[in-house]
């Protein structure tokens, strides 16, 4: 199984519809996902709740029974499980990024989100982990905005995923009814740039 951690210190930047549009992603492709919800706000779990249907399975706890939960997950057959955590939670995000093969960090384009990314840099660092921002909620056609961000990325000693994420509407109005981007709009650019970005995670999980 491989684990993915989803980490951002700054509240808003994404986390939790990078984790559902990810998960959906996998079990779209006939792979079996766990979210773990580790954000005592519990949003994926409340999604959950809120969607018809059994997939993907989602588990909402404290960081502290993280390992208990990735070992159930595993021994259920999941292919993937896929943590969620919440903004200024260091103990959660470093017991998350630990547990990893992978942590993406989602950050908005502004200088403010970037210049707060220090933070969530370093506990990747002292987890060790392959990291990498995936920049969200881009304007459209911000070539030069994005360039800027890579660079501001750079600073931290930070990957950029090759995938951005646009700021689209379907992202927002798709979660308030259990639902992500490819499942409200399978044929929009929301659903389009969401499996790009799941192809690109998944070279990269091998
Ligand atoms: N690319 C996008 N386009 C449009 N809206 C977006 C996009 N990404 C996220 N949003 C919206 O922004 C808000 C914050 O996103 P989300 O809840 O995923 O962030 P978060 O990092 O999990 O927040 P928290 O730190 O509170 O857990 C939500 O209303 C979500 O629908
Ligand atoms: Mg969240």
């Amino acid at each position: 199984m491989h684990t993915v951690a989803v980490l951002s210190q700054k509240g808003g930047a994404g986390k939790t519809t990078l984790v559902l549009n990810l998960a959906v992603a996998f079990e779209q492709k006939g792979q079996s996902v766990a979210v773990i919800d580790l954000d005592p706000q519990a949003s994926a779990a409340g999604w959950k709740d809120s969607r018809a249907g059994d997939s993907p399975y989602v588990v909402s706890l404290p960081h502290t029974r993280l390992s208990q939960a990735l070992q159930a997950a595993e021994e259920s057959g999941a292919a993937v499980a896929l943590v969620d955590t919440a903004p200024h939670s260091e103990g959660a995000a470093l017991a998350a990024a630990k547990a990893a093969d992978v942590v993406l960090i989602p950050c908005r384009a502004g200088i403010l989100d970037l210049r707060a990314i220090a933070t969530t840099a370093e506990l990747v660092k002292l987890a060790g982990k392959p990291a990498y921002v995936v920049l969200n909620a881009v304007p459209p056609r911000a070539n030069q905005i994005l360039a800027d961000a890579r660079q501001a990325v750079a600073v931290h000693g930070l990957d950029v995923a090759p995938v951005a994420i646009q700021q689209r509407a379907p992202y927002a109005h798709a979660l308030t009814v259990g639902k992500t981007a490819q499942e409200y709009e399978p044929n929009g650019k929301a659903a389009e740039e969401t499996a790009q970005l799941y192809m690109w995670l998944r070279s990269i999980l091998g």
